[in-house]
This record gives C-alpha cells, structure tokens and sequence, in this order.
C-alpha cells in the first residue's frame, strides 16, 4: 500500500513509519522543513514537503495514495495556549484529506487523544463507543467519523497522553519530570486519584497500522496500554527517581505549579480498551510506564524546553 503519513517526522511517526515499511508498505511522509524531510528520508520513506497550513497540498499528496495516516498537530501552538489555532489548523487539513478521498473507500486513519472523554462526566472509563463534545479536538474526530459517509474508510486512534518509550522527547511524562525537577517537588493534583492512561510508543504505532489495514469506516479505537495510572502513583514514582517528595497541590496552586499543563492534570480519564483488544486484537507487549522509567533516560536526559 502507498501511505501518506503526517506529522512524519514527529514522536509518533518513529515508531508508525518503520512498522509500515518493514510490513512492506511504501511511504510518503510530510516534512514541513529541512530536518524534517531528512528525519523522514532517514527512514527509508519518500518525502512530501508541505504545512498544514496548505491543505491543497496536503490533498494534492493524498489522493493518489492508497491510504492515509495522520498525525500532524501543532503542539507548540498548543503549548503556548493556541489550542484553537493548532485545531483549525489540523480541521482544515483533516477537510482536505476527506474530499481527496471520498468515495474510494480508502483508509485514512486520524490521531487524537483518550482526554477527550475526560470531560464527558462519564463517570467510568471511557470506551470506544463514547464521544467527546463536538468542539475542540473531539469536534475534529467526529469530522474524521462523518468522513464514513462519505465513503472514506475513516477511523480514530485516541492515544493516551502519556505515550512513553526510548522515542519519546516532548511527552507530558518528560514534561511532568522537567516540572518537578524546575520546582524541587514532584506534584499531584488535590488528593492524587484521578486517573491517566498510558501506552508504549511501539504498541500505539501498532494500533495505527492494525487500524489501516483493518478497522472498519466510522470506529474509534483506544491505544492504552494501561487503562489507568493515579497522578499520585505517577507522581510518587517521579519522586522517588529524583530523590525529592512527592506533595499534593491545592486547586488553587495548580495553574502555577502546573503552568500550560494545568489544563489537563487534575483530569479524570480512566479508559478501556477492551473493544479495541477483542475486534483488531491489539494486544500491547511494549514495557509499561514505570519500566521505561527504569530503563529510558527520562532521568538521565536534559529537560525539554518547556
Ligand atoms: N505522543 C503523545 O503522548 C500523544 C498523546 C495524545 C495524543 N497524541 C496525538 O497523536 C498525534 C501524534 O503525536 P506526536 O507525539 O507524534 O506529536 P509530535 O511529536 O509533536 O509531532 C507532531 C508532528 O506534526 C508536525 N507538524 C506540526 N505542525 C505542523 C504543520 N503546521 N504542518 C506540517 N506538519 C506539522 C510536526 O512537524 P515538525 O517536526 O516540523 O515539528 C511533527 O512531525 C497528534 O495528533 C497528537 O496530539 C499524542
């Protein structure tokens, strides 16, 4: 299969590219820049050099593919507090890659995240068949879904937001050590017991490409590969790496605590994957989070830059 894969060049993508070339499939991998583009040639996939910010070119790549994976989002704009910008900027990409492949019944495969459902106030995990609100990235997926209609073979892989592995340089589990490590405390919110889900990057990539080749148009699927960590249990674990406590942040300290991370850290976002495991047979084999502590260098590597 030719695969047009965005965000080519990104944490994701490191693992998603050689999974598909080593199943023998030909890859064409958007790059925004130069290093970029030899990040992707690097891995012995073509390079498509374009922005989100042009979907014409984004179709243009697509359409003569045979399927699509894309995993294109603007996190700085994210981390600066942009979140609309990076989510029109990728609904504008996601619109150009439906109608460039509507009506051929193609794969196209689209990223988003299990804390989605956080806010939903489920009150259990969230499962596959749940949805998100319809604006914000939520908004985006169901954008993906609609695309079945269209004759799309469209699917969601909601990746849980701490995704880990040797691969992993900008995640949240290096954001939260580069937090405990500026403020000498490693922080939970409140009391500690909401919940985040977890998976290794190896295991995530594998779910996009079980998905390409297999998951019916309009499914949403959950990448977790542990349904549920407590911030407590997370942050105590951080601590004892660092050799520093593990304190619990009032409401009221933790935007200046947590900084763009506030946001998201006192979500509650238990998630199931049981229909992911049991209809594409996923089954996660990668180490989980508190290993890749042990072994990657999370604690050995210098803090990202934010
Ligand atoms: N990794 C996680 O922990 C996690 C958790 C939840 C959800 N997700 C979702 O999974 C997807 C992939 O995540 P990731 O961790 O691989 O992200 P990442 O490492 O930040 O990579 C993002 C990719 O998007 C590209 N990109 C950003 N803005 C672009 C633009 N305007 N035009 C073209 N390309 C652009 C980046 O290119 P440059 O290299 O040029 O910057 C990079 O290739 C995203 O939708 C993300 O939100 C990831």
């Amino acid at each position: 299969m030719r695969v047009f894969v965005t965000g080519a060049s990104g944490h994701l993508a490191a693992a998603v590219i050689p999974e598909l070339i080593a199943a023998g499939h030909d890859v064409l991998g958007l790059a925004r820049s130069e290093a970029a583009a030899a990040t992707v040639a690097g891995y012995g996939a073509r390079v498509h050099r374009g922005d989100l910010a042009d979907p014409e070119s984004i179709g243009g790549a697509a359409a003569p593919c045979d399927g699509v994976i894309h995993l294109a989002f603007d996190h700085e704009q994210l981390r600066s507090g942009n979140l609309p910008a990076a989510v029109g900027a990728e609904r504008a990409a996601l619109d150009a890659l439906g109608d460039a492949l509507a009506g051929t019944g193609k794969p196209l495969v689209a990223a988003s995240g299990t804390l989605g459902l956080a806010t939903a106030g489920l009150g259990r995990p969230g499962t596959e068949h749940d949805t998100g609100g319809p604006s914000g990235r939520s908004g985006n997926e169901n954008a993906v879904i609609a695309l079945a209609e269209r004759g799309v073979r469209a699917s969601v892989v909601r990746v849980p937001p701490i995704t880990h592995s040797e691969l992993d340089r900008t995640g949240l589990a290096r954001t939260l050590i580069a937090i405990a490590r500026r403020s000498g405390v490693s922080g939970y919110p409140g009391d500690g017991a909401n919940r985040w889900p977890a998976g290794h990057t190896r295991d995530v990539a594998h779910l996009f490409c079980l998905a390409l080749e297999n998951a019916p148009a309009g499914t949403r699927w959950h990448a977790a590969g542990q349904e549920g960590i407590t911030m407590r249990e997370i942050a105590g674990r951080i601590a004892e790496h660092l050799g520093i406590q593990a304190v619990s942040i009032p409401a009221d300290q933790v935007q200046a605590h947590f900084g763009p991370l506030a946001m998201f850290v006192a979500l509650d976002n238990p998630t199931s994957t049981q229909v992911t495991r049991q209809v594409l047979g996923w089954a996660p084999t990668h180490p989980d989070l508190f290993a890749d502590f042990d072994t990657c260098d999370y604690f050995t590597a210098p803090a990202p830059g934010h």
